[in-house]
């Protein structure tokens, strides 16, 4: 009876929008790719926010974030490092990392430049490697 009350509890954990997961070891597959997406809506919306007029209004100051642009940095956590240290232009530094790893979700899908196991974060990302066309 108690067995069967927690594995109700479990399913309707499951369904949840949050994805507590449930018993022991990792996330399943399903959680781990919507949890990616998650991550990439949020840093769509931050990029928007943050990023957006500057790097994708004609005139303005920044240059285009080009697949090749953003590539030429090989890896996910050099990139990381130069928008964590620089950007916003106008006020670097001013996002919380996990913010700036959301940006780097929305970018590096968004431009194909490597294809996510993981959230993003320093763990999954400082040696993901970044490809122009995807990988
Ligand atoms: C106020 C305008 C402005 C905003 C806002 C801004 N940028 Fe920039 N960005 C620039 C400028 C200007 C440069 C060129 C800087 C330089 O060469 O020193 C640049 C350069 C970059 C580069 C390097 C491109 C290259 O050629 O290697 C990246 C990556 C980048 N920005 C990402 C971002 C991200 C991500 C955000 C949002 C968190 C952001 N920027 C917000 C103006 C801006």
């Amino acid at each position: 009876m108690a067995h069967s009350l927690v594995l109700d509890a479990c399913l309707l954990l499951a369904l949840a929008p949050a994805l507590v997961s449930c018993g022991e070891g990792e996330p399943s597959p399903e959680d781990v790719s919507v949890l990616i997406q998650e991550q990439r809506l949020r840093g769509e919306g931050l990029y928007r926010e943050h990023c957006y007029s500057c790097h994708e209004v004609e005139g303005a100051i920044g240059v285009e974030l080009s697949a090749r642009v953003l590539a030429s940095y090989d890896f996910a956590g050099p990139l990381y490092d130069y928008i964590d240290l620089a950007m916003p232009y106008n006020e670097p530094g001013s996002l919380a990392p996990t913010q700036y790893w959301d940006i780097m979700a929305y970018l590096l899908i968004d431009r194909e430049l490597a294809r996510l196991e993981a959230p993003l974060s320093a763990r999954s990302g400082d040696r993901l490697r970044l490809a122009d066309g995807g990988s």
